[in-house]
């Protein structure tokens, strides 16, 4: 082929491999093309492998204008290409309205803070008035301020977390009570619900759990307040009137005379069982006396309740554990309850 002649002939490749690449519209069609003018059987390959049979005065000019159509070729095969892709990764971006959508699983209330809540309202609606106290306690206002001495054997009732510098975490929610004396004149009618530690685990025990204090500082409160009002809250709570409810005696240094109230339940075998829900008493003359209220002039009731027990009574729950190992399956029965 003489050097005019190829020239002609690779201008017409050129134009035709231009206007094909131009029309594709996927990227195997593309690779198509390419095949056809850049492959091993096609004529430019072809030409390349004759060129060592070329005159040599014509040979450089040839390989020249060879490697420059090839250059032209692949440059708007690559541009093509990228365009392709783009295009592509444009249709994945789009919104598909057809797809069916995915659903978001909607979060709840942990049934323990939803009957926390629950029995907040009931005593807020007996004219308590709710508040809080620090979770990271001092010695004074968990024991000794409640008449539990330094030694005293009732601070072994508690197994405690112990902090650094006498600081623990609190075992029960009366230290709010000595909080609230120490800031407030009678009369004084508060709850202070939150979370308390002890080193407890078994079927009725966690070693975080949940407390509702009461305090109730007046003239003339007497014991049988003290009885008629965890009488009221617990029937409004179940919702019963014929709920089985016991007033035990029982001992608290800060508390005299003192009890503890158990409800009456059905146990996983079916079998008539006692549990405890909380501690109540009158308050101790000497816990009233280092709060500065005159023991001749006030008195007054306390109780702390279990608020798991009181979950795992009303949702019929026979371990308590079970409200913290966070297993959704288990969560999920009490969503709407
Ligand atoms: C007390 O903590 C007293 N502070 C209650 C009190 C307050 C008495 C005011 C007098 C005046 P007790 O250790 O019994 O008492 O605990 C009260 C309630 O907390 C128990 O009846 C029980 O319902 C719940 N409780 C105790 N330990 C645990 C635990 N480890 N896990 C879950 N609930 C518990
Ligand atoms: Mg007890």
């Amino acid at each position: 082929m003489s050097g005019d002649s190829q020239k002609q002939d690779l201008s017409k490749v050129l134009e035709e491999a231009e206007k094909l690449i131009k029309d594709t519209k996927n990227l195997s069609d593309l690779d198509k093309i390419r095949v056809q003018f850049l492959g091993k059987k096609s004529l430019i390959m072809g030409l390349m492998k004759t060129l060592s049979s070329v005159e040599i005065e014509k040979r450089a000019a040839q390989g020249e204008q060879l490697n420059n159509i090839k250059e032209k070729i692949n440059f708007l095969l690559s541009s093509k290409k990228s365009e392709l892709n783009k295009n592509s990764n444009k249709d994945k971006d789009q919104f598909d309205v057809t797809m069916p959508g995915k659903a978001s699983a909607i979060g709840s209330l942990h049934p323990i803070t939803k009957t926390m809540n629950y029995a907040i309202q009931i005593f807020e609606s007996l004219k308590f008035e709710c508040v809080e106290g620090p979770e990271i306690e001092d010695e004074f206002h968990n024991f000794t301020a409640l008449n539990i001495p330094d030694y005293h054997p009732a601070r072994a009732m508690h197994d405690t977390f112990y902090l650094e510098n006498s600081f623990l975490l609190r075992t029960h929610t009366s230290s709010v009570q000595v909080r609230v004396m120490d800031e407030k004149e009678p009369p004084i009618r508060i709850i202070a619900p939150g979370k308390v530690y002890r080193k407890d685990s078994d079927i009725t025990h966690t070693p975080m759990f949940h407390q509702i204090e009461g305090l109730y500082i007046d003239k003339k409160v007497s014991f049988s307040n003290l009885k008629g009002i965890i009488s009221v809250f617990l029937k409004i709570f179940f919702e019963k009137d014929d709920l089985k409810i016991r007033f035990r005696p029982s001992y608290f240094p800060f508390t005299e005379p003192s009890a503890e109230v158990d409800i009456e339940y059905l146990d996983s075998k079916g079998n008539k069982q006692w549990l405890e829900i909380l501690g109540c008493g009158m308050v101790h003359p000497n816990v009233l006396e280092m709060a500065n209220i005159n023991p001749d002039d006030y008195s007054g009731y306390a109780f702390g309740l279990g608020v798991e027990r009181l979950a795992m009574l009303k949702l019929g729950i026979t371990d308590l554990r079970l409200f913290y190992e966070n297993d959704l399956r288990f969560l999920k029965q009490f969503q709407r309850k």
